[in-house]
């Protein structure tokens, strides 16, 4: 199995950019089943999550094409199947996206039901009440989601709790409704806000969209549309805090700042100097040693959880004493005892993680554990002293596109190697 290894110790210096945002382009592509003419995806970054959407989509009936820029052009015409079958919704959990264009557009979608994950039990309740409020009748049946509606019927929908995936599901289904659709408490993150875009320009009516009110007017049919994918807030989040814990200067480009409040004014109570444009973002921390902040997750605007992990690998080197405190998901601090394995002083209480800086981490080799928490490891690996071997790295190929080649650009000791095992061979033959 495929290991990251990182000579720690170099401060990262230079440029790089930054890719399409995989929480934007997830549903995007799925939001194209909507339509009944072929849509151009671009700014789409090469990742595991893409391809699995992609082998979704076609076992669907789409057709699909790629260039070697990443443009996907897809073509719904051909659909003839509304199943998400359990091989893939267990290698992806974003395929639950599937479920309200399908039953919107086909009126019906069978969609394994996701178990939990290693971040949380992760349920899809307000996604199935929602379908039910527009009209559909859903069930479960054998480890299948089965929903069906010959046309759904525009309600008043009040989410319990803000739900990404949730808000995009149902403003996709939305969208082909028999009426208007109010959605509040929804949620306001900037993927929701792109996915909102495409589906008006495919001809959707939809407003409120990145407030907690959604208003969507059901149309008659949709048709295709070109859109370019936003950038992504939490590959530019994970460079800064890269840049912040090594003590380094690095500018990102084709990057959305703007997107990026709550983590930028915490990189700057660390004593980062940031400077940014429209599409660019630098940071320069002077070889200085970053302060420790307090953070606590909750939906946008507020501070994402997916920043989490990366803020407290650097938390582990920082000056001072971090708290973090998590809020989103329930299990999500699995790096913790990695951490631990390289030096860093973490003490637990219920969704609360103290975490006291020390002066080095020493490398060894860890186990990534799910995407954030994997990158989070990285950037441990990138100041503690010696060799970080990262296990499962395909955790971090989901959604760090080229991070290997990004993080080399900006001076890093990185490579990906066969396997833990066999870099460990390496070293004793060397
Ligand atoms: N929740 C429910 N019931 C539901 C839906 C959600 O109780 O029906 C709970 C969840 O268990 C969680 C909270 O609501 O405690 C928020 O979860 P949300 O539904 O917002 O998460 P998600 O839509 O499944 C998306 C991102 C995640 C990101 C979260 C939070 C995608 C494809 N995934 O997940 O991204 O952490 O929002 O911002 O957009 C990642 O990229 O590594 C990742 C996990």
């Amino acid at each position: 199995m495929a290991a990251i290894e990182i000579t720690g110790g170099t401060a990262l210096e230079g440029e790089t950019w930054i890719s399409g945002a995989k929480n934007a382009v997830l549903p995007i592509l799925v939001a194209s089943i909507l339509g009944d003419e072929p849509s151009r995806i671009g700014n789409v970054p090469h990742l595991r999550d893409v391809t699995t959407t992609m082998e979704l989509l076609g076992q669907l009936g789409a057709s699909l094409a790629v260039d070697e820029q990443m443009n996907i052009e897809i073509d719904p015409r051909g659909i003839h199947s509304c199943e998400a079958p359990y091989e893939l919704v267990k290698t992806m959990r974003a395929s639950i996206l599937v479920l309200g264009p399908l039953v919107a557009r086909h009126g019906r979608a069978v969609v394994s039901l996701p178990g939990g994950c290693a971040i949380g039990s992760r349920p899809v309740n307000l996604h199935l009440r929602g379908l039910e409020q527009l009209g559909a009748k859903v069930s479960v049946q054998n480890g299948n989601i089965v929903a069906e509606a010959p046309r759904l019927t525009g309600a008043r929908i009040v989410m319990d709790m803000v739900t990404v995936t949730g808000t995009e599901n149902l403003m996709m289904a939305a969208t082909l409704a028999k009426g208007t659709t109010i959605i509040e408490n929804a949620a306001q993150e900037p993927e929701v806000i792109d996915l909102a875009n495409y589906l008006k320009a495919m001809g959707a009516q939809i407003e409120g969209a990145g407030t907690h009110v959604l208003t969507i007017t059901g149309v008659e049919r949709l048709g295709g549309a070109e859109h370019r994918v936003l950038p992504d807030r939490i590959e530019t989040g994970t460079f800064l805090v890269a840049a912040a814990m090594t003590g380094g200067c690095i500018k990102l480009t084709n990057a959305a700042p703007h997107d990026l409040d709550a983590v930028l004014d915490k990189l700057s109570e660390t004593g980062a100097e940031l400077a940014s444009g429209a599409d660019w973002i630098s940071l320069d921390m002077k070889g200085q040693r970053p302060r420790a902040v307090d953070i606590t997750t909750s939906p946008y605007p507020a501070f994402p959880t997916d920043m989490q992990a990366q803020f407290t690998a650097m938390n582990t080197i920082a000056e001072g004493t971090g708290i973090i405190t998590e809020t989103v998901f329930e299990n999500r601090f699995m790096h913790v005892q990695e951490l631990q394995r390289l030096g860093a002083d973490i003490s637990l209480k219920g969704n609360s993680a103290v975490i006291r800086g020390v002066d080095v981490l020493h490398g060894a080799p860890i186990m990534a554990t799910d995407l954030r928490a994997s990158a989070g490891l990285v950037l441990a690996g990138l100041v503690a002293r010696g060799k970080t071997l990262v296990d499962r790295v395909y955790h971090i190929d989901r959604g760090y596109e080229l991070i290997e080649e990004k993080l080399g650009q900006l001076g890093a000791r990185i490579r990906r190697v066969e396997s833990v095992e066999a870099a460990l061979a390496e070293r004793t033959d060397s």
